[in-house]
């Protein structure tokens, strides 16, 4: 094991569990600080030792709710990437650094209140909907809440999807989930169902029309972007296509948006 121990930092978290996805993605979960408060939907920084005993850390949306006693991640791996090269070996029982101070603008009260909620992401953005899909609140807050989620592979899907799979039976929040909420997959380098960039599907009306929702209006929809800068360009401008303006912690409006951190 070649990840360096950090436990002499006073920001180290121990390492519960680690599930690898594919060949490039993989998820982990981590103890949480005691004094840890965050919205479902934030990102802090969390890293490793690097070999000349300073820390290397990196902007990571926490994929777990505000009421988890747990912490979890969702990350790939970049080829020679500093972080995640190293990073992908962790394994349960070793040890990362994670600064606790959540920020971030992924958060229900950056939006004004609503009836929808779409959450549109790529790849790794989905980990900020992960948290915000078992929160209770999303439920309370909304009456129908949709993940549409782009990747290249069904198998670049998997976390989203057993996610999506398990939360209408979850003991937690199932009832709440109930038939609120929609998952709409997309890949673009492979056949599936759905078929080319979510950006696309909105723009042709196919998501619209297959969920049987209405085209986004500022009065109903809210709309939280996660993914590469293409990506939130892209929706960003669809957004206000349709009058739909950006919202901030300090100044809630229609639609929010997020880098995809690690790329
Ligand atoms: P595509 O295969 O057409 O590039 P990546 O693996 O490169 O990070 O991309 C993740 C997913 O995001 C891919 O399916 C990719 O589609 C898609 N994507 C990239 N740019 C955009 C965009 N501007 N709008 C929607 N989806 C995008």
């Amino acid at each position: 094991m070649n990840v360096q121990a950090v436990k002499t930092l006073p920001d180290a978290q121990t390492v519960t569990s680690v599930n690898h996805w594919t060949d490039t993605l993989f998820s982990f979960r981590v103890s949480r600080p005691k004094s840890l408060r965050f919205r479902s939907g934030e990102f802090v920084m969390i890293g490793l030792l690097k070999d000349d005993g300073k820390p290397l850390l990196r902007a990571y949306s926490i994929a777990s709710p505000s009421w988890d006693e747990e912490l979890e991640f969702y990350s790939i791996k970049v080829p020679n990437g500093p972080l995640t090269s190293r990073l992908q070996k962790i394994e349960e029982g070793d040890e990362i650094i994670l600064r606790p101070k959540p920020v971030g603008t992924l958060v229900l009260d950056a939006l004004l209140p609503g009836k929808r909620l779409w959450m549109i992401c790529t790849g790794t953005g989905v980990a900020p909907f992960a948290s915000l899909l078992r929160d209770p609140e999303t439920y309370e807050a909304y009456d129908q809440v949709i993940l549409a989620h782009t990747c290249r592979t069904k198998a670049e899907l998997a976390y989203g999807a057993a996610l999506a799979k398990a939360l209408p039976d979850d003991p937690l929040i199932g009832e709440l989930v109930g038939d609120k909420l929609h998952y709409y997959p997309t890949t673009t380098r492979e056949p599936s169902a759905n078929e080319g960039r979510i950006s696309d599907h909105i723009r042709s009306g196919e998501v619209f029309e297959k969920l049987g929702l209405p085209q986004w209006n500022a009065a109903e929809d809210r709309i939280m972007i996660c993914g590469s800068m293409a990506l939130n360009k892209d929706i960003m401008s669809l957004c206000e296509a349709q009058g739909l303006t950006e919202g901030a912690n300090s100044n809630p409006a229609e639609f929010v948006v997020e880098k995809a951190f690690v790329d």
